[in-house]
């Protein structure tokens, strides 16, 4: 029998991605392995979103040369596969596959040639049929489950690779959809996170023509779910339709990731946002005035070509402003291809870490504030795995927060996939701590 070891990078797309790739590879009869060394079939999806991740894939591919010879094949799959596409074959001559995400479909197809003794198989077209319909996905969870709805970004930000890596905006059929989150909940799931670079662009391409706000309103009306997430929203796009949908339904989670990129109108620009701090903070507020609380999230890149001190102060003060519950903050990264290659103003190394550890600090107070506001209170947590190391289980809140929390009987009370009550007695920047209510 054949053996496959796979590793994945970036996003929750990727992780998902490597889901539907695992299924295909068992479906074919291969078994997998968590050592590299103990497999015939090497894959790493990739992510190339900033340089670092990309490197990853080359210094794993290093690692392994030699034993190339012995008969073990190598395959780059995901962005960096679909970004440097069969350049990858020359700086890496052992790699066999190259295969970007838009044809995940085809993998029977170039595995049957791989097979067959071809040492260069490519699969990099941007424009195949979709890869929406994917009978063999194996889902890591059995009750949190990812759901494709939208691939592609058509969004044009001046910092971001996406729109090379995963091509044009492609909405999924709604029925494809409805039917696969009804199968899910049949199977047991009871979240569901729906997923695309830009999810509330959503538009139905079938006859019914749903928007966003409406595949809301209906993945969460399947019976069983009781919780739907999604991510990513772009601010443009993002519409007080969401907001409402997400009031009227308890099901939908009480949480929304909108990521912002910076708090200055003249870098806003300059990345080609499309949105104003000003509207920004409009929809922040819909979401603040919303009926229940609804936690945000977002994403911040510091150090973008000629960002000034002014420019990053205001992107400090929209911290303090709005009061995330979470951040993704990043140094910014030159990517291939993209417009900002070409815009003065490329700031040293040093200054971008400079500024990313004054960030990181004053968020970190900010989340340590807002989660000691839960102490005290009990909130429903899924819980989803038992620390041995901390004699803890964890989960999570609706609101996206991690909590651990012990239980009278520790391990042995199977709690996994359930929703508990906890009681918060603790609160860190980036977690709560409690025991289970009784
Ligand atoms: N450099 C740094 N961060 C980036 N991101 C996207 N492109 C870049 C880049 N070139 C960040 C953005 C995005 C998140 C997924 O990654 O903040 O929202
Ligand atoms: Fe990385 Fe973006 Fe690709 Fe996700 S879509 S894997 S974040 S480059």
């Amino acid at each position: 029998m054949k053996t496959f070891y796979l590793e994945t990078f970036g996003c929750q797309m990727n992780v998902h991605d490597s889901e539907k790739v695992v299924g295909t590879l068992l479906a074919r009869g291969y078994r997998r392995v968590d050592d590299p060394g103990q497999a015939d079939l090497i894959l790493y999806n990739t992510c190339s979103i900033r340089e670092k991740a990309e490197q990853k894939v080359y210094s794993r591919l290093q690692q392994f040369r030699r034993e190339a010879g012995a008969g073990k094949l190598f395959g780059v799959l995901g962005c960096v596969a679909q970004q440097e596409g069969e350049r990858i074959f020359e700086r890496a001559p052992h790699v066999a596959l190259v295969c970007g995400s838009a044809s995940y479909r085809r993998l029977p197809e170039l595995l049957d040639r791989i097979e067959a003794g071809d040492r260069r198989v490519a699969g990099l077209d941007l424009d195949t049929d979709e890869t929406f319909e994917t009978p063999f996905t194996r889902r890591d969870s059995p009750y949190r489950a990812y759901l494709t709805i939208i691939e592609g970004c058509d969004k044009d930000c001046s910092f971001c690779v996406v729109p090379f890596t995963r091509g044009r905006e492609r909405s999924r059929p709604s029925e494809s959809i409805m039917r696969e989150a009804r199968q899910l909940a049949a199977a047991g799931y009871t979240e569901i996170q729906l997923l695309g670079q830009n999810v509330s662009s959503y538009r139905d391409p079938s006859p019914a023509g749903w928007d966003f706000a409406t595949l809301l309103e209906q993945v969460a009306g399947i019976p069983g779910l009781r919780r739907v997430r999604f991510t990513t929203s772009h601010p443009r796009d993002f519409d007080r339709r969401i907001v409402r949908a997400i009031e009227e339904n308890p099901v939908l989670a009480n949480h929304v990731h909108l990521p912002v990129q910076s708090g200055s109108n003249r870098v806003l620009e300059r990345m080609r946002r499309q949105y104003s701090r000003e509207e920004y903070l409009e929809k922040i507020g819909w979401l603040k005035n919303a009926r229940r609380p609804i936690a945000i999230s977002t994403d911040i890149i510091v150090g973008f070509p000629g960002e000034t001190e002014e420019d990053f102060r205001q992107t400090l003060s929209l911290l303090d402003e709005v009061g995330y519950d979470s951040v993704f903050s990043f140094k910014y990264s030159a990517r291939p291809n993209t417009a900002a290659l070409a815009l003065d103003g490329h700031l040293p190394e040093q200054e971008k870490s400079r500024r990313l550890a004054i960030l990181q600090e004053k968020q970190r107070a900010i989340q340590l504030r807002r989660n000691s506001e839960w102490i005290g209170r009990r909130v429903e947590v899924l819980v989803e795995n038992f620390n041995p190391g901390t004699g803890q289980w964890v989960g999570r809140t609706s609101e996206n927060r991690v909590v651990n929390f012990t239980s009278p009987q520790g391990p042995a009370e199977a709690l996994a996939g359930r929703y508990v009550e906890v009681h918060v007695t603790r609160a860190g920047p980036n977690s709560l701590a409690g025991e289970l209510a009784v």
